[in-house]
Order: C-alpha cells, then structure tokens, then sequence
C-alpha cells in the first residue's frame, strides 16, 4: 500500500511536470504569435497594394514588335510608362520569350521623360535615355543606371502575361517611387497613393 502511495505520488509528479511542460510551450508559442502579429500591423501599408495597384490592360503580345514600344499611364494618371518588347529576355519580362518589359518614362534625376534606344553606346542592349543630362538605364538589367546623373533605376512596372489571349496587364509597381512621388517612406504603394488612378 506505501509502495502504491509512492507510484501515485510520482505519477501525480510526472503528470504535473508534463503538464508544466505543455503549458510553457503554449505560453511560447502565443507569445510569438502575438509578436508575429503586432509586426504584421506595423508593416501593413494603410491601404492594401491591390487597391493601389489596378490591373489594367495595356497591350495584346501580337501588337508588339520587336523594339516597337507603347506609352501607357500607370498606376495613377499622368504617370507615364513605356512598354517594350526588348528582342531578348529581360530581368522581369513576360510574354514567350521574356523580352516584354515596362518602365516608367519620368528620368529619376530630374524628372525629364525618358526616349527608347535600341543600342547605346552604354549598354550591351536596348537602353532608355534621358535628352536632359545624359542618364542612360539599361533596360535589359532592371533598368539600372549605366551613365549620366540618375541617382537611381527606373521604377519597373509588374506585368502579367495571359498565355490563353496573349493580353499583358499591367499588375503592380515596384521600387524605386516614380520620380517626384516620393514621401520619405521606403514603400511604393504608400507614397502612391493620393493620386488619381487609371480605370480600365
Ligand atoms: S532629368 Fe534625366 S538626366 Fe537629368
């Protein structure tokens, strides 16, 4: 009978550390979700991307010609953007041959609209390059600025490429901000917002 008293006591022991040990891993576990949680909130734009970001048609790939390119406004209206068909795959581009790339056209240096090179002297490929002070992206890489002034890349526009139609839709933007937007805050669907967006 002592003999039983002691196994109930160590069992009662084992069950109360188990359980000691169930509920600290519970406690944990609620403590970093909570955490998890409160950073969500803090990063979350005020407004989600998506209602920054339309999805707007901006060309059909049978319209598109090799170094053939269309302006478009994106996201917001008088924001102009080039699409282009570069003739070689790209950093971001869609379509079949992931050559179909979008760029928005307002130079990063002072805000001077951006021409279409298919060759430059700067780049091993297509370029876009500003009359103002000679800023030179190379549009193959991301845009990324070869020669001139231009503190930093052409903000690329997302494309979408529906291989059923052949229709690319313009889905997002992404970093750096449209030249002349900028808040001070390092999130583009942030210091996008205010203005008034293109509609379909
Ligand atoms: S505005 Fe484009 S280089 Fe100065």
């Amino acid at each position: 009978m002592g003999q039983d008293g002691g196994r109930d006591q160590s069992e009662d022991e084992l069950s109360r550390r188990s359980f000691l040990k169930r509920s600290l891993g519970l406690a944990v576990v609620l403590a970093i979700a909570g955490v998890a949680a409160v950073t969500k909130s803090l990063w979350t734009p005020s407004s989600a991307p998506t209602e920054v970001f339309p999805k707007i048609k901006i060309a059909n790939i049978a319209d598109l010609q090799t170094n053939g390119y269309v302006t478009f406004d994106y996201p917001l209206q008088g924001e102009s953007n080039m699409i282009v068909k570069l003739g070689e795959a790209a950093t971001g581009g869609v379509g079949p041959d992931g050559d179909v790339v979008a760029f928005s056209i307002v130079c990063q240096h002072l805000g001077c609209v951006v021409g279409y090179e298919a060759s430059n002297s700067h780049t091993p490929g297509p370029a876009g390059a500003c009359p103002c002070h000679g800023s030179v992206y190379d549009l193959v890489h991301g845009a990324k600025v070869v020669a001139g002034p231009a503190p930093r890349p052409l903000p690329q526009v997302t494309l979408q490429f529906e291989n059923s139609t052949g229709d690319i839709y313009a889905v997002g933007m992404g970093p750096p901000t449209i030249f002349g937007h900028n808040t001070g805050s390092s999130d583009v669907s942030y210091d996008l917002q205010g203005g008034t967006p293109v509609t379909q």
